[in-house]
């Protein structure tokens, strides 16, 4: 009999050092996929959840809070590649405020929460075999970061890419490295126990971590939230915020109907007679900002319970095998969400908080906002709208910018000022000069592009 698609991802991985309980991860994941599961959640079996606790209405003690930064370590979720910004490394790296990129904007937020609270608050970086190199070079630039005793980072797992064809592992002779992919950032909880940094961090003494994207700058380890964390005895926690016009096409909070769990219900999950449903805001209130708060202990205990295997619902995500080669051979890369731990754990809480501590980097548009004037950075290394802003303005940068080289170059200068803007829309291709200002909301249309907008020019108005 011809080996299984499974046996042979198996042999690969064994073969390539993958550590067992990723082995044994992945073969959950690749029996539920060579099933069919598809996760569907339907809209008959959830409730939705009408309010939740909010992070500005809490009456955390402070001297509560400072004893929970105090056990409460810093995870930051940085294996990917920003492949939709075109990059193929961390787009952590890339420079965001005044010449700091967000790790270094990330590295001075934990300094100064330390310095403000005497909390050892360790940073610990989870990347993937492709951005571990660039960011323990860009963190070495913060030696007082390190905590004795402890990693600064732990690596993901890695796992071989699939043909849609037979779900045998692909073969890519041009470029081995694309033969194999991370499985997403549902793989921390494998590759956190697997690495032994959580026996390590219980063992120094940390029962909780805090767990955010590294894109998100938004997402500060805030002392009342660990306060909050503690003293609700959950095993799992994750922060929400409200949905609005336009997160309806993204994920939502949701009670099933039989058990009072929470989970998280993604597009992927819906059934197509559930969809005005799934994207009524007014109805599913509340979107994952990937913000979470684990306590060790639980996480450990769960684990040993289930042969290390946590069993996170999959995302089949199909690509080619060289993504920039859309000629190559198609597969499939099984992914898992970290935030889908909600659905998993009994007890898991949420919280509301507010948009300041959501402030993902997804595109070159997410970019130019974060570094232009409608943004500050305080003393403490928040970064936080300006006073005179409630929100941020919306900017709809033309394809032409979609890479991050391309975009680059196309403001020379720097950004243009929003502080005044509501809306920036530009079409075709313009390279913007130095000192340009963009006041309420203003096209800038594809008519004579690619063309310059001059210095000091006043788009709007
Ligand atoms: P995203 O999937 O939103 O962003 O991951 P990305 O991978 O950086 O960018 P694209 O989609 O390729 O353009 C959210 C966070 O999870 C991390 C990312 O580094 C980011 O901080 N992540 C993602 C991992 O750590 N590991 C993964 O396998 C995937």
């Amino acid at each position: 009999m011809s080996e299984s698609g499974l046996d042979q991802a198996r042999r690969l991985m064994e073969a390539g050092g993958v550590h067992p309980q990723a082995i044994a991860v992945f073969a959950h994941s690749y029996d539920m996929l060579a099933g069919g599961e598809t996760g569907i959640l339907a809209e008959d079996d959830l409730t939705p959840v009408d309010e939740l606790p909010r992070l500005d209405d809490l009456d955390v003690d402070e001297t509560a809070a400072a004893a929970a930064l105090a056990a409460t370590a810093v995870i930051k979720l940085n294996g990917g590649l920003g492949t939709s910004m075109g990059m193929d490394r961390a787009k952590s790296l890339l420079p965001v405020r005044d010449g700091l990129s967000f790790l270094d904007v990330i590295a001075r937020q934990v300094l100064a929460l330390r310095a403000q609270y005497g909390a050892p608050l360790p940073l610990v970086v989870m990347n993937s075999f492709r951005t571990s190199e660039d960011t323990r070079a860009a963190l070495a630039r913060h030696p007082e970061l390190a905590t004795e005793g402890l990693p600064g980072e732990f690596l993901q797992n890695r796992e071989p890419k699939l043909r849609t064809a037979d779900l045998t592992p692909v073969s890519w002779p041009a470029d081995p490295t694309l033969e194999w992919c991370p499985p997403g950032h549902g793989d921390i909880y494998t590759a956190l126990d697997a690495s032994g940094t959580l026996d390590a961090l219980l063992d120094a003494g940390f029962r909780y971590v805090f767990v955010s994207n590294a894109d998100n700058l938004g997402a500060r380890p805030d002392p009342r939230l660990a306060g909050w964390f503690a003293a609700s005895g959950s095993p799992f926690a994750a922060e929400f915020c409200r949905r609005t016009a336009a997160d309806r096409k993204g994920g939502h909070l949701a009670r099933r109907r039989d058990d009072g769990q929470l989970v998280l219900r993604e597009s992927a999950q819906t059934r197509p007679e559930d969809e005005a449903a799934f994207g009524d805001i007014d109805r599913h209130r509340y979107f994952n900002t990937n913000n979470l708060w684990l306590d060790l202990a639980a996480l450990r205990d769960k684990l040993r319970a289930n042969g290390g295997v946590l069993g996170l619902p999959i995302i089949r995500n199909v690509k080619t095998v060289d993504p920039t080669d859309p000629t190559s051979p198609e597969v499939v890369q099984i992914e898992t969400a970290m935030g889908a731990a909600i659905g998993l754990f009994e007890g898991a809480a949420a919280i509301e908080v507010p948009r300041r501590r959501f402030l993902p980097v997804k595109s070159t548009s997410d970019l130019l906002v974060l570094r232009s004037d409608a943004y500050e950075v305080t003393d403490d290394f928040e970064v936080a709208l300006v006073p005179s802003r409630t929100a941020a303005p919306l900017v709809d940068l033309d394809k032409t910018y979609k890479l991050v080289g391309d975009f680059e170059q196309r403001f020379p200068a720097g950004p243009p000022s929003l502080v005044a803007a509501e809306k920036l829309a530009v079409q075709g291709d313009w390279t913007f000069g130095a000192g340009v200002r963009v006041l309420g909301a203003a096209v800038v249309s594809s008519d004579g592009s690619p063309g310059t907008i001059p210095d000091g020019t006043v788009l709007g108005g």
